[in-house]
């Protein structure tokens, strides 16, 4: 008894002002890494390699974003954290939002707006070629990302949006392959990347889901029994 009272005081937001919060931490915590780059722009805070800083500081933004638009559905699975599904969509955004930019950061201010030269670079360097087909990706699932485009769309939108996980290990991918000693922030990629991916196959994701909601039953039994 003493149990559930503790779970309901616990839960005394509705789940609407709940998502409400989780919303707003989630637009907060996209932006801050924008809002900060422009205040250390203004105050000259960006070092003598600001460009490079810029790219860096809009790039780490962009893959972390996208990675956590993709914990969405594995958190679910794991935990039954089905109201974190709204944020997916501004998750998803948000990354594209940071790859965009680092994009145009490279194009404009580091290469001077010379396509011919950055064209070259992206059939010539790798880590640029897999960065430019991660965020070729990104593009059409970012236009897509609205009410009206799932209802033109029907069952092909839900196919469509699969390859946000390419996206991701291309991103992933390119991360790797510019770094040059730390490889600590992309190797943990690779495993999160890895262990969402293991959870979304069926047969897994089937037997996780069954010993989530066994656990459960047994814990609603206990507490009643209390
Ligand atoms: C044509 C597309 C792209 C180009 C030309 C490009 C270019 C670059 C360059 C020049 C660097 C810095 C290399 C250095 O000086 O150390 C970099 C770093 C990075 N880029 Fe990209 N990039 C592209 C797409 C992307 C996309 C789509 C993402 C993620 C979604 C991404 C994420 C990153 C990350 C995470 C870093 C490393 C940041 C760090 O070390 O903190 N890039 N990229």
């Amino acid at each position: 008894m003493a149990a559930v009272a503790t779970k309901k005081s616990a839960n005394k937001f509705s789940k609407k002002q709940q998502l409400q919060v989780l919303k707003a931490i989630t637009h907060v915590g996209s932006l801050i890494p924008l809002v900060w780059l422009y205040i250390d722009y203004y105050t000259y805070n960006l070092g003598v390699e600001e460009v490079n800083a810029a790219i860096l500081r809009t790039g780490f933004p962009a893959v972390i974003l996208l990675v956590l638009s993709l914990a969405i559905t594995p958190l679910n699975i794991v935990f039954g954290w089905s109201i974190l599904g709204p944020l997916r969509k501004p998750l998803g955004l948000y990354a594209f939002l940071y790859a965009a930019l680092h994009l145009t950061i490279f194009v404009v201010l580091d290469f001077g707006l010379d396509l011919g030269a950055v064209l070259t670079e992206i059939v010539q360097r790798r880590y640029a070629t897999v960065g430019f087909v991660s965020i070729l990706i990104m593009l059409p699932l970012a236009i897509t990302s609205n009410k009206w485009s799932m209802r033109k769309l029907g069952k092909r939108w839900k196919s469509l949006h699969r390859w946000v996980y390419l996206s991701a290990i291309l991103a992933v991918i390119h991360y790797i392959l510019q770094a040059r000693n730390d490889y600590n922030w992309p190797f943990a990629l690779v495993a999160i990347l890895t262990i969402f991916l293991i959870i979304r196959i069926e047969p897994v994701k089937a037997k996780i889901v069954a010993f989530r909601k066994e656990r459960a039953k047994q814990a609603k039994l206990k507490a009643k029994a209390m």
